[in-house]
């Protein structure tokens, strides 16, 4: 209140391997509910091989870019939260016998030994407490178990404080979608079993959300780098050209016909990998449960014909997440690309500017 609360707003960061989003948001109490307003947004493209397989490897290029989205876009707040994401990131649901908090500590500890497959001093563990479906039993609770290797921890944080900005929270990314999704489709959220799906460069991120309890998150090494290599090499043309065409923009020499085939190749595959992960849901322990609605979220949601691809392939109603369905904005400040074309692109950056100010 009166601008109190003002040190707590911080900048959602996300440094994706393709580029960096930033959003800062401003929330304010309506009605007892919070609603958010758009402060700042910023988005860079970063070169080609600074983060390579989840690993910052030019960390100078990195650091330039973060200094970059915060400059052209006068953000001037310096305390930001970021998320991670892929292997190096492992979340597990356990189901524990209600408990003491103390009793509890220990309890997840002994279940990080078991359930990780890193040892558990490289390891960084934290733990949230689900609130109980309806009708549940008591006597269990059930807790998101989330284990993130040191050594990317500190890769990512170590940009952070070289941009120097205030490093104030690690998320993870599958984490920081949920929040966004839970504040722009509470309808959805809480009638349906959903999927989301983040479409990156170099990473997908799954999330199965049934009437509002998380039951599946899951990173896979897919996204639209591997379309783009395998354009590059298919069609004989360079990076940037094969970028050009994922886009569906025109290159030189390259006949629709050829290119469509390509495509299509990808896009069984990106199906395929999709699949499996739907089955290993639907096959789970809950056989009544099917997934009523997709969102598709991430760069390469913007591939032309990409939702009636997944229409068809799953006969799922799929559309196109929109992270500033209920954020308003002032469209005289931004530019409208940002909500518009680019909206997809900023599920991640907006669920962390979401997330902190609620604590
Ligand atoms: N208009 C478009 N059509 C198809 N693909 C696109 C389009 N625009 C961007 N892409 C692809 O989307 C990908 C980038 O998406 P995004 O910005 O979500 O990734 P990222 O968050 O930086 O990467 P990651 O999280 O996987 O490390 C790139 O592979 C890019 O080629
Ligand atoms: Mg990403």
């Amino acid at each position: 209140m009166f601008g109190l609360g003002r040190d707590k707003e911080l900048v959602g960061v996300d440094i994706g391997s393709y580029s960096v989003k930033a959003v800062e948001l401003k929330a304010k109490k309506k009605e007892g509910e919070t609603q958010y307003d758009v402060k700042k947004i910023g988005y860079e493209l970063l070169p080609h091989d600074a983060i390579v397989e989840g690993t910052i490897i030019d960390s100078a290029a990195v650091v330039e870019t973060i200094k970059m989205v915060f400059d052209e876009n006068k953000i001037s707040n310096k305390n930001v939260i970021i998320s991670i994401s892929g292997n190096s990131v492992i979340i597990k649901k356990i189901a524990l016998p209600a408990m003491e908090t103390e009793e509890l500590a220990e309890s997840i500890i002994w279940e990080a030994k078991h359930n990780i497959p890193y040892p558990y001093e490289e390891t960084n563990v934290d733990y949230a407490i689900l609130k109980p479906p309806p009708h549940a039993d008591e006597k269990n609770l059930d807790i998101l178990l989330v284990a993130a290797k040191k050594d990317k921890i500190a890769n990512y944080s170590n940009v952070i404080s070289q941009a120097r900005k205030n490093l104030d929270a690690i998320e993870v990314d599958v984490f920081a979608l949920q929040n966004a999704l839970e504040y722009n489709y509470p309808e959805i959220i809480n009638e349906k079993t959903m999927a989301m799906i983040n479409l990156g460069a170099n990473i997908t991120n799954v999330i199965i959300i049934d009437r509002g309890n998380p039951q599946l998150f899951r990173d896979l090494s897919i996204g639209g780098s591997f379309f783009t290599e395998n354009l590059s090499k298919d069609l004989n043309i360079s990076f940037d050209d094969a970028e050009k065409v994922l886009k569906g923009l025109p290159v030189k020499d390259i006949q629709p016909e050829q290119l469509q085939t390509v495509l299509d190749m990808n896009m069984q595959n990106l199906l395929e990998e999709i699949e499996k992960t739907f089955s290993f849901y639907e096959a789970g322990e809950k056989k009544d449960k099917k997934i009523e609605h997709i969102f598709l979220s991430g760069g390469l949601s913007k591939l032309k014909d990409l939702s009636s691809s997944f229409e068809q392939k799953f006969n799922i109603k799929t559309e196109i997440f929109n992270p500033f369905r209920r954020i308003s904005y002032d469209d005289k400040k931004f530019d409208n690309i940002y909500f518009e074309e680019m909206a997809a692109l900023f599920g991640v950056a907006t669920g962390l500017a979401t997330r902190k100010m609620d604590r």
